[in-house]
């Protein structure tokens, strides 16, 4: 597979703190990725660093997209180009991402004109079709809607067009359906991915449910306080993971049976006090003498694993 996306030792700090460490990623044409793990893990720094949007960190490594060389080394002008084009990302609260004095056509319409050069007909047109494909029933009307007039859903649903819009190479979708009733989650996330899938675009997504990110998505890397500490197939993660922590993570998902993430006990130190050697070895029932010393470098092929110790 050819990489559409090549994240290289991807480090971030912000002032003291060290968000991402040496994270590295490979995304191929047309392929989903789940982003798993806890709350702080930087699963939406990732994101938000491909976009690169994140404002006033340190940052170091390269990403890489096809065609498009180091997004990190590219001038504004030029991300300018390719974000909503090329690069699109879909925010976790449509409501807050919504603009609230605009109709939704008018959103939509204006992130197809902006995107695709088309006249205002044309436009028209290609946002009802937009509408349609994301399952919005009588679109003409919505048209006409303000978010506040919409579900939480259909705003989701508004979201998912208007980020599709200009059939975006790479889809990066933040927790999308966190907002949304437990019911319309899963359906939402298939959508998203359904419609990547038609287009042949590719999804990084960030999941909170390992199980649905494995029947969902082809490829699973399970993020730990900043690092990439378990990546491979989806089935195979699942299945065969060999990382305590992902461990962890499946078996508080399969055990309470809820479709968000309980974390595994205990909390993940925090940056001042981060372990010199393996960041999970304060909470690893695994744990070895060499785990505090020194770093596990993330190993293997197409199943790789930061571990001294692995299951
Ligand atoms: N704007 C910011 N300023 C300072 N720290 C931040 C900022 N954004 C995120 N962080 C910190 O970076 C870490 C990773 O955050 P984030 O990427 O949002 O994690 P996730 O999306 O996995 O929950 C957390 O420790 C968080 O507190
Ligand atoms: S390196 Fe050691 S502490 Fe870290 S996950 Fe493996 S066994 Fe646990
Ligand atoms: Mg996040």
């Amino acid at each position: 597979m050819t990489a559409l996306l090549n994240i290289q030792s991807l480090t971030v700090d912000r002032g003291p703190a060290r968000i991402l460490d040496r994270v590295t990623l490979e995304v191929g044409q047309g392929e989903t990725v789940a982003l798993v793990g806890e709350s702080g893990a930087g699963k939406s720094t990732i994101a938000t660093a491909i976009m690169r949007l994140l404002g006033e960190a340190q940052t170091s490594g390269q990403i890489t997209l096809d065609g498009a060389g180091d997004l990190l080394a590219l001038r504004e002008r030029d991300m300018v180009g390719l974000r909503g084009r090329r690069l699109s990302m879909i925010f976790q609260d449509a409501g807050a991402a919504l603009n609230p004095s605009y109709t939704v056509g008018r959103q939509l319409i204006s992130a197809v004109r902006r995107n695709l050069g088309l006249d205002k007909t044309a436009a028209r047109a290609r946002a009802i079709e937009l509408m349609t494909q994301v399952g919005i029933n009588d679109p003409e009307a919505r048209l006409t809607a303000y978010p506040h007039q919409l579900s939480g859903g259909m705003q989701q649903r508004v979201m998912v067009a208007i980020a599709l819009a200009a059939d975006p190479d790479l889809l990066l979708a933040d927790e999308p359906t966190s907002a949304l009733d437990v019911t319309i989650q899963a359906q939402i996330v298939r959508l998203i991915l359904a419609q990547t899938k038609a287009r042949g675009a590719a999804c990084i997504f960030v999941l909170h449910d390992l199980a649905l990110a494995s029947q969902a998505c082809d490829r699973i890397v399970v993020l730990y306080a900043g690092q990439v500490v378990e990546s491979g197939p989806a089935r195979d993660v699942l299945e065969n993971a060999r990382h305590p922590y992902t461990r962890q993570l499946k078996s508080c998902v399969l055990e309470i049976g809820t479709r968000d993430l309980i974390a595994p006990e205990g909390t993940v130190p925090s940056h001042r006090d981060m372990p010199r050697g393996c960041r999970f070895a304060t909470r690893c029932p695994r744990v070895q003498d060499r785990c505090w010393a020194e770093a596990p470098p993330l190993e293997g092929g197409a199943h790789s694993f930061a571990c001294w110790n692995p299951e």
